[in-house]
């Protein structure tokens, strides 16, 4: 089976997420081809400044450019991010078509990456958001609960979530689907909650995490009943995420930025609708009545070979 992109890190004390948009000129392609096959090494050059920092970077590309800049077949579910029109809230699709998850546990080193990458991109693509997210305590998001804690851990359930293997897609075995949103809290209403209310909502304990029974049929379910996602034989459908907090106070700027691996990327957008249309539908998840995404992209990160073939000519 082929190696995937450094994928399954885990989560981080530090990342930057950023998406760009590519100049539709030979020229651009060419560039972006170079840089994106030459991202595994220039990750171990600084890397090896410390390797306990445990430095990783993920390279995503979006459907628009997919064709041109890899020449190679297209992943069977890759399109662009689908809006999702909720009743509460929507789920905006926007621009993107490279996707740079970079971890580490210094911010330093993350800092280097981004560096070294808009260096050698250059002028071949614009810049559509830099995110700079950073571990919150105990792994919690901005609304205070910890966050990561439903993913798939070992290598063999990890890989069964996120890898796409030979009977999936035999052109696309080693990638996974990656799909960003960027949130903001409304951080004054949420704090506004008792916290028997945030928990219902979230479907977890605040101060320990342990997870509360599921509501009866028919009635509000809390987000992790949302996005738990099962097919008619009752086989679930795990994710890998890596949400990161982000913000700023002074500017009155606290987030959430979303960001799941999928091995099927109709997982994603199942949850996604039971989120923002509601299960039943009327029903919304109420973590958006306090979130508003202000991004939606999808991407597809190839296989680490597929990633360094791309600058051979
Ligand atoms: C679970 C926070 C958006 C998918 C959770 C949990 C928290 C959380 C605290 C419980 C702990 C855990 O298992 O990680 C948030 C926040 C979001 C957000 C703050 C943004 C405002 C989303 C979105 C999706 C999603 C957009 C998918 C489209 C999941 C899944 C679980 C989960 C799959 C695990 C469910 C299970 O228990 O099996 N989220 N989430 N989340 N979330 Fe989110």
């Amino acid at each position: 089976m082929s190696a995937s992109q450094p994928v399954d890190t885990g989560l981080t004390r530090s990342a930057t997420f950023l998406v760009f948009s590519v100049l539709r000129t030979d020229s651009s392609i060419q560039a972006v081809r170079r840089v994106l096959s030459s991202v595994p090494d220039i990750a171990k050059n600084i890397s090896i400044r410390d390797v306990n920092a445990n430095l990783t970077c993920v390279v995503g590309i979006g459907s628009r450019v997919w064709d041109s800049v890899t020449r190679l077949p297209r992943p069977a579910e890759l399109h662009p991010f689908p809006e999702v029109r909720g009743a509460k809230q929507t789920a905006i699709s926007t621009p993107g078509d490279l996707l740079f998850h970079i971890r580490a546990e210094r911010r330093d080193m993350c800092f280097e990456l981004e560096r070294q990458l808009i260096e050698k991109l250059g002028d071949a693509v614009q810049l559509e958001d830099e995110t700079v997210g950073f571990r919150y305590f105990d792994a919690r998001d901005l609304l205070g609960f910890v966050d990561g804690t439903a993913n798939p851990v070992g290598a063999s359930d990890v890989s069964d979530a996120v890898m796409i293997s030979e009977s999936d897609d035999s052109g696309a075995v080693g990638g996974s689907y990656v799909v960003v949103q960027k949130y903001l809290h409304d951080l004054k209403a949420w704090r506004a909650l008792s916290t028997e209310q945030q928990e219902a909502i979230i479907g977890r304990t605040k101060s320990d995490n342990v997870e509360l029974d599921d509501a009866d049929d028919g009635q509000q379910q809390a987000h992790k009943t949302l996005a738990t996602i099962e097919d008619a034989s009752g086989n679930e459908y795990a994710v890998l995420r890596d949400n990161m907090p982000f913000g700023s106070p002074s500017a009155g700027q606290y987030g959430t930025y979303f960001i799941a691996y999928s091995r099927h990327l109709w997982v994603v957008e199942k949850m996604m609708e039971r989120m923002f249309l509601g299960n039943p539908p009327g029903l919304h998840d109420r973590i958006l009545d306090f979130s508003t995404p202000i991004t939606g992209s999808t991407f597809f990160a190839p296989s680490l070979r597929s990633l360094k073939a791309l600058g051979d000519e």
